[in-house]
């Protein structure tokens, strides 16, 4: 019997809730493959800070470290409680990215996903997204401003300056690029290159290895576009994108502008790959507003299990059930508060019976002979 350990970083605000939901369809996808899982919670997160101070603390690094997957939920609190604890150990700074980094996570998948009969959740017009929406975002994740160089201080005028750096080498841009190509060859054979290389040279520099990577991909076409034009396209036409790579800070923005053509961050789930490592996580915040009221939906963490399923398990089959099963809810008619629109007819029900309703449509999923 295979066995596997998965650290499971609840985090802040609604995590532990949603977490709770993504742990059902695990178990269950464990017991439906005869597969042995440890699931083993760590504290990571502004709570940790307050509990254990560290973000990251030393146990749940060892945790992660013997884990063969991390699913994460997400961090932070409101800025009351955000303002007490130091700048550099709040949890983005002090836990998040030094998880980026500990296992070199350089690759954010960021599926963008709204089936046909769920556009009624998208601000966008129906004849935009007639046919519903289908992108995958890469988003380079360890790279550029958020782990460049820093520095601040007084210059020589007395005046408060900051310096921060975007900074790229060649290997980081081409296994990124490569990536992409072998997502887009798996797909519609398009990948969009988003850049900003008429201002930037690490664009320039970003450009000429993936030109040089794609070399090896002929079959697929690449389409280059500038990310302040890549904006308006999204909205404007999101159908002509299938596969999009771009660097960190670019895919940060453009990833929730995406979550916002879908009507909520949280219908985003993503993955972040490295080379020995994975883990999991809800591209959207930890919305304390609504954190304990039993309102959040558990869509983009339950999503984070499927892709763990298929990249961290090898259970690709089931991965496509969970998804189906979860679209099966909205088909089914219901939602949670936190998605419901004005005027729409759909059911609302709390986090805990969209995540039951979930497990139950995936129990009734076939089981793979293999
Ligand atoms: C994301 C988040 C993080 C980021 C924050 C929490 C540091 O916005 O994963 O998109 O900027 O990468
Ligand atoms: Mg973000």
């Amino acid at each position: 019997m295979s066995s596997y350990t998965i650290a499971l970083l609840d985090g802040d605000g609604i995590g532990p809730e949603i977490m709770t939901e993504a742990e059902k369809v695990l178990r269950l996808a464990a017991s439906r493959n005869g597969i042995r899982l440890e699931l083993e919670h760590g504290a990571f997160g502004a709570g940790a800070w307050f509990s254990h101070g560290d973000s990251f603390p030393q146990a749940t690094r060892e945790l992660c470290d013997r884990a063969d997957a991390i699913l994460k939920g997400p961090i932070g609190l409101d800025h009351e409680q955000t303002e007490k604890i130091p700048v550099d150990m709040r949890p983005e700074r002090g836990a998040l990215l030094p998880l980026r980094r500990r296992f070199d996570t350089f690759a954010n998948f960021r599926p963008v996903r709204l089936a046909g009969s769920l556009t009624h959740f998208s601000p966008l017009k129906p004849e935009i997204i007639a046919g519903g929406i289908d992108i995958m975002i890469i988003r380079e994740l360890v790279g550029g401003l958020y782990f460049g160089a820093k520095e601040s201080g007084r210059n020589a005028a007395g005046k408060r300056y900051v310096n921060e750096s975007l900074e790229y080498d060649e290997d980081q841009i081409e296994r990124i690029a490569r990536v992409a190509f072998e997502t887009a060859r798996g797909r519609k054979k398009l990948l969009h290159n988003i850049h900003k290389s008429n201002v930037l040279k690490s664009s320039v520099l970003w450009n000429e290895v993936l030109g040089e990577v794609g070399q090896e991909f002929p079959e697929v076409e690449v389409r280059h576009i500038l990310v302040d034009a890549a904006a308006t396209y999204l909205c404007l036409d999101p159908g002509q994108f299938d596969v999009m790579v771009m660097e960190n800070m670019f895919g940060d923005i453009l990833s929730d502008q995406a979550g916002g053509i879908l009507g909520s961050l949280g219908l985003m789930p993503s993955a972040c790959l490295g080379p020995d490592k994975a883990y999991y996580e809800p591209s959207h915040g930890s919305a304390p507003d609504i954190a304990g009221k039993d309102i959040a939906n558990p869509y983009s963490m339950i999503g984070s299990v499927a892709m763990l399923l298929d990249m961290s398990l090898e259970l690709k089959e089931e991965a496509g059930h969970v998804w189906k099963a979860m679209q099966s809810v909205f088909d089914q008619g219901f939602t949670t508060p936190d998605l419901t629109r004005p005027g729409s007819d759909s059911r609302t029900i709390n986090t805990r019976s969209f995540g039951d309703l979930v497990a139950g449509n995936y129990a009734a999923a076939p089981v793979s002979a293999g």
